[in-house]
Formats: structure tokens, C-alpha cells, sequence
């Protein structure tokens, strides 16, 4: 049977466009899809380990994926200024934009299919880029968009010194109005990628964002 294909945080915009995108495109042998809203075997939230592991347990008796989309995030809207920002506030932020996902590559990445080359993407944000930072704001999504592409960067170190062949990408899928033009363009950019992309900061048209 074909691999399977999952993403995580299937209820986001994003995250349900690419969905549906992965079912119509009819190349996967199954597509699942997680999120928390969803509930019984669907559920995940991305905050709870156990039902990342619990989820991943479920994935791991179907046919092994080829691609896992980390499609969850937060933004918090009040963090213009430094005088806005509050604690608990920016820990949900680190918590879901990069605590999660690694989390999801701890439970994940051993059911990568070890041929070919497995993709394991994960939803960045232009605004990590320090280089492509000039205006400033959104402190806390910044940081913690930073920090999982620094995540993408270590693991994807680790996967390839241990000899597996999956290419793991932190990715901007753009800020487009329409989500079913941005999940095509991210299964387009997310489709050429090899084990050299492995670890790099993308955007959704395949290009790299300066870190
Ligand atoms: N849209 C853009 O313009 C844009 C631009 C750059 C980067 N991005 C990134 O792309 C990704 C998707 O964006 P989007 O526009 O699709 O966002 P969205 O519509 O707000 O969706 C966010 C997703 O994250 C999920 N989520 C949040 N906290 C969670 C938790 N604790 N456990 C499980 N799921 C949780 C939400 O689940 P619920 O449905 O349960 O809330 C939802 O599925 C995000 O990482 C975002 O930062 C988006």
C-alpha cells in the first residue's frame, strides 16, 4: 500500500486546506488528519504528550508516512511593544509554536517509511527571520518561530548523522487570503525537497528565508 500522509493541526485553516488537498490528490494510501477540536482516535492536542503519543501509536499501525505537516500555531495579538508582553501569554506561544512540534518529532519521526525520502515540515513564519526582521512587534511569535526553526535545524543534524534519509524543513507557507492556493503551494514546495533541504528554513515557493 502507498505511505500515509498526516497533519497535525488538521482543524487550521492551513492545516484543513492541506488536508483536503492531500485526500483529493489521492496519491497517499491514507491521509491522517489530528487536531484537538476533533475528538476519540482524531484528537490532538499539541500541548499534551500523551495524546501526541497516543496519536502517533495510531499512525504507526497504518502504512509508514512519507510526509507529516505540523500545520498548529499560535499568535498572540497584543505584543506591538515590550511593555505588552506577558508571561503566560508568551509561554502558550512557546508551548504550541515550539515545544509542540518537537514533541510531534519525537513521536513521529521513527515512522517515517525508510525509503525514499520522507518529509517532515513543519509551519514557520517569515517573522523569524532576524535578518528579514525591520519592523519589529509580535515579539513573542517571532522568538518562538525562531526557536522551531532552530528545532528543524538540530533534529534534522541528528537524523541525517544516524543515518535516515527524511528531509525535515521549518516552512513559510505565505500569508496569501486563500488557503487552497496556499496548501497546493506548500505540497509544490514540500514535493521537491531531498535530504540537502534537510534542516534549512524555506518559503512556500521552495526558496530559502535568510535565519
Ligand atoms: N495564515 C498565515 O498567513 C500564516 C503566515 C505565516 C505562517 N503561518 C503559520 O502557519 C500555521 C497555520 O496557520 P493558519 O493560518 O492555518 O492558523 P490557524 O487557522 O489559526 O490554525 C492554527 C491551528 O493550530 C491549532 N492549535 C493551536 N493550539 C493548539 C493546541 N494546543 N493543540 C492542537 N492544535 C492547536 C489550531 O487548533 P484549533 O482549531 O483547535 O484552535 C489550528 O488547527 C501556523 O503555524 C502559522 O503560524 C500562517
Amino acid at each position: 500500500m502507498n505511505a500515509s500522509a498526516v497533519v497535525i493541526g488538521a482543524s487550521g485553516r492551513i492545516g484543513a486546506a492541506t488536508e483536503a488537498a492531500l485526500i483529493d490528490e489521492g496519491a497517499y494510501g491514507r491521509v491522517y488528519g489530528f487536531a484537538r477540536s476533533r475528538s476519540g482516535v482524531d484528537h490532538l492536542d499539541i500541548l499534551d504528550e500523551h495524546s501526541i503519543a497516543a496519536a502517533a501509536l495510531r499512525v504507526a499501525a497504518g502504512p509508514a508516512p512519507s510526509l507529516v505537516i505540523v500545520a498548529t500555531g499560535y499568535r498572540a495579538s497584543a505584543e506591538a511593544s515590550v511593555a505588552d508582553l506577558d508571561r503566560d501569554r508568551m509561554a502558550e506561544g512557546f508551548a504550541v509554536n515550539a515545544i509542540g512540534p518537537a514533541l510531534v518529532a519525537k513521536h513521529f519521526l521513527p515512522l517515517l517509511e525508510k525509503s525514499g525520502t520522507p518529509v517532515f515540515a513543519m509551519l514557520s513564519a517569515r517573522d523569524a527571520s532576524l535578518t528579514d526582521n525591520r519592523l519589529g512587534g509580535a515579539y513573542g511569535y517571532r522568538a518562538s518561530k525562531a526557536a522551531l526553526n532552530m528545532l528543524a535545524k538540530t533534529l534534522a543534524i541528528e537524523s541525517t548523522r544516524s543515518g535516515q534519509r527524511a528531509a525535515i524543513v521549518a516552512i513559510d507557507p505565505g500569508t496569501g487570503p486563500d488557503p487552497e492556493r496556499t496548501a497546493l503551494q506548500l505540497l509544490d514546495a514540500i514535493e521537491g525537497l531531498g535530504i540537502r533541504d534537510s534542516g534549512k528554513f524555506l518559503s512556500w515557493d521552495g526558496t530559502e528565508i535568510a535565519p
